[in-house]
């Protein structure tokens, strides 16, 4: 469903995401971790055809972005890292928004929007304006609306900044259920925890290159650990940087 082929993105002398090639398909949760400034949000941006490529491919769901941008961000669900909330709208009123924006039609929208909240754990709060919104419920009413339009594929730049333990938990629940229902989900993290459990496979970016990639056990095999957690394997890696 993700296929990237070759990316890269040069901001002048810095080359943010240089050359990076991976496949998600339909289902996985792909995990995308690396430290501050690896080149996570930019590779993001691009997939969500936000910016365009210095290089490379982006394929989405068959289509190439660069050729068919409005079709494949329609495949989309896309939350970014800073998300826009319109506070002066309720929360239903911004999901009718997002929904207008996505095409969603008017006799689908109330019961899909009334299933998110409820989903959620926002049905309560549909005509409250999103001001008096928790950090928490902000960021749960972005994940909802990104889903309104049923995508095939959520792409998500760190979605768990500031939630507590239960909204990590009631969100890493509908991911898994989205997943199990054959939505493709990519994910950046720096919570290696979230990560660890959540995804399939993880990818470790490093100054815009992919160091490594595969499941919990392969990435353990390839830094050479026994029973270690995604940290060390992580921190092993990074140091080394002599793989793949
Ligand atoms: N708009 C920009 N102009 C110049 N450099 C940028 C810009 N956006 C990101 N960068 C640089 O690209 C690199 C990757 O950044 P980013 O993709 O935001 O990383 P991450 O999301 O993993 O923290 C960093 O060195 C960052 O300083
Ligand atoms: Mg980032």
């Amino acid at each position: 469903m993700i296929n990237l082929q070759e990316l890269t993105k040069d901001y002048g002398t810095v080359v943010a995401v240089n050359k990076l090639n991976l496949s998600v398909s339909a289902g996985e949760i792909y995990g995308f971790i690396g430290p501050n400034g690896a080149g996570k949000t930019t590779t993001i941006r691009m997939m969500g055809g936000i910016l365009a490529p210095t290089s490379g491919k982006i394929i989405i769901g068959g289509l190439d972005m660069a050729q068919k941008p409005a079709e494949a961000k329609k495949l989309i669900g896309f939350i970014p890292d800073r998300p826009f909330l319109y506070e002066k709208l309720t929360g239903m009123e911004f999901l009718q928004f997002s929904a207008d924006l996505y095409n969603v039609k008017r006799d689908t929208f109330l019961e899909k929007a009334q299933k998110l909240l409820q989903q959620f754990d926002l049905l309560d709060w549909a005509d409250e304006l999103v001001e008096a919104y928790s950090h928490g419920m902000k960021q749960r009413l972005i994940i909802a609306s990104a889903l309104l339009h049923d995508p095939q594929i959520l792409i998500i730049d760190e979605p768990m900044v500031g939630l507590d333990p239960s909204a990590v938990r009631l969100v890493k629940d509908i991911l898994k259920e989205l997943a199990a229902h054959q939505t493709t989900v990519f994910i950046s993290t720096h919570t290696l925890s979230i990560a660890e459990d959540l995804c399939h496979r993880i990818g470790l970016i490093h100054k815009g290159t992919l160091s490594a990639q595969g499941t919990l056990d392969e990435l353990k095999h390839i830094a050479n650990l026994g029973e270690a957690g995604l940290e060390e394997v992580f921190l092993t890696i990074i140091k080394e940087n002599t793989f793949i």
